[in-house]
C-alpha cells in the first residue's frame, strides 16, 4: 500500500476509480491508531487500538467516503450534492463540495444536531435545512428529491460511500500486521459496520490479513432498531450521531454481524457517557458521545466476560469531541470565576474534584 498521495491515490486499485476520477483530497484517511492502556488494564484484554477517525479534515470518519463520492459526483457530471444527516455527514459533504465547486444541501433534524457539526455546514457554505422530524424523516424527503434528479445523494446508500469508508479496514490491517480478533464501532444508519467489513472481507482476500474480526456493533438504547428488531418511530439519545430509528443498511450489517460471528448490542446512555468521560480523562482522547458507544460495549462485554477469545481488539472512535460542546460542557461543573491571586487560585484548585 503506497505510504503517502491522497486517499483516492494510495487506494485507487481498491476503489471503483478511473484516471478520469478528479483526485479531489483534503487530507482525510490516515488517521491514527492509538493504543489504549488503561482499557487494557480494565478489560484484562492484552491489546485495545482506538482508530482515531476524529483526526480526518472535517472531524469524522465520513471524509473517506464521502471524498470518494463527490469525486465521482463530479466524474459523471453533477453540479450539485444532497443528504439528511445527524451532522457528521452534513459537515463532510459540505466540505468536499465546496472544494469542487459543487452545491451542497444537508437535511438535519431540528434541535437534534450538535452544535460544531452545524456550525461547519455553515461555514462551508452549504444550504442548511432543519426539519421537524427525525433523521430518519429527512432521509425519506431527501431520497424524494434525488429519484427527482435535483442532486447526487451522498449518503451511505450511495455505493461510492461505502468504498471509501472501508479504506480504513485496510490502515488497520496495515497497521497491525494483520486484522484484529474484533472491531467494535457504534452503529446508527449502519453504512460504517458495513464499510469496515467489506473491507476486511477483501483485506483477507487480497493478502492484506490472514483472518477476519469478529464485527461487534453497538447501538444506543433509545435507537436501537437492529437489536429491537424493529423500526424505532421515535429514537433518543445523548449519542445525536446515531439516533437513528431505521438504518438504510440494516440487511448488510446483520450480514456483517453474522457473517463475522459477532454480535450488534445495546448500550445505554450511561454506559456511553461513562466510556466518553474515560477516553477523555484516562486515555487523553476526546471522541464525541457516539463515537464512545464502541468503547462502552467493549467494557460491557469485559463486564459480563463475554470477551473469549478475543486478544487484540480495535475500537473504531468515529468522530471528534470539539464536534460536540454542548454535552462536554453539560458534565462539567460550572466555570468558577476568582480573583487573579496565587491564594484564591490555590483554594479554588483544591475545592475541584
Ligand atoms: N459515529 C458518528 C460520529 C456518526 O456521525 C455516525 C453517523 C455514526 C457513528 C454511525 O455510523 O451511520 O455508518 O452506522 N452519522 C451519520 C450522519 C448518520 O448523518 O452524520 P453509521
Amino acid at each position: 500500500m503506497p505510504a503517502d498521495g491522497c486517499l483516492i491515490d494510495r487506494f485507487a486499485s481498491h476503489l471503483p476509480v478511473t484516471p478520469r476520477t478528479p483526485r479531489l483530497t483534503l487530507g482525510e484517511g490516515r488517521t491514527p491508531l492509538v493504543r489504549a492502556p488503561r482499557l487494557e488494564a480494565e478489560t484484562g484484554v492484552r491489546e485495545v487500538w482506538l482508530k482515531v477517525e476524529g483526526m480526518n479534515p472535517t472531524g469524522s470518519f465520513k471524509d473517506r467516503g464521502m471524498v470518494v463520492t463527490v469525486a465521482k459526483a463530479m466524474e459523471e457530471g453533477s453540479t450539485s450534492v444532497i443528504c439528511a444527516s445527524t451532522g457528521n455527514t452534513a459537515a463532510s459533504a459540505a466540505a468536499y463540495a465546496a472544494r469542487a465547486g459543487l452545491s451542497c444541501a444537508v437535511v438535519l433534524p431540528a434541535g437534534h444536531v450538535a452544535l460544531g457539526k452545524l456550525t461547519q455546514a455553515i461555514a462551508f457554505g452549504a444550504r442548511v435545512i432543519a426539519v421537524r422530524g427525525s433523521f430518519d424523516d429527512a432521509f425519506v424527503v431527501v431520497k424524494e428529491l434525488a429519484a427527482a434528479g435535483e442532486a447526487t445523494l451522498v449518503n451511505s446508500v450511495n455505493p461510492y460511500r461505502i468504498e471509501g469508508q472501508k479504506t480504513a479496514a485496510f490502515e488497520v490491517c496495515d497497521v497491525l500486521g494483520d486484522a484484529p480478533d474484533a472491531l467494535f464501532i457504534p452503529v446508527g444508519n449502519a453504512g460504517n459496520i458495513t464499510a469496515y467489513w467489506k473491507g476486511f472481507v477483501e483485506a483477507a482476500a487480497g493478502g492484506m490479513a490472514t483472518r477476519r474480526p469478529r464485527m461487534f456493533g453497538f447501538q444506543a438504547a433509545g435507537a436501537a432498531p437492529i437489536v429491537r428488531g424493529a423500526p424505532v418511530a421515535d429514537p433518543q439519545t445523548v449519542a445525536t450521531a446515531i439516533r437513528i430509528g431505521n438504518p438504510a443498511s440494516w440487511k448488510s450489517a446483520v450480514a456483517a454481524r453474522d457473517d463475522s460471528g459477532g454480535a450488534i448490542e445495546i448500550v445505554t446512555d450511561d454506559e456511553i457517557l461513562d466510556a466518553y468521560r474515560f477516553l477523555a480523562g484516562c486515555e487523553g482522547v476526546f471522541c464525541e458521545p457516539a463515537s464512545a458507544a464502541s468503547v462502552a460495549g467493549l467494557r460491557q462485554r469485559a463486564k459480563r466476560r463475554a470477551l473469549d477469545g478475543v486478544e487484540r481488539v480495535v475500537c473504531v472512535l468515529t468522530g471528534n469531541g470539539l464536534k460536540d460542546p454542548d454535552t462536554a460542557r453539560s458534565l462539567s461543573p460550572s466555570l468558577s470565576e476568582v480573583a487573579p491571586t496565587a491564594a484564591d487560585v490555590r483554594a479554588a484548585i483544591r475545592a475541584l474534584p
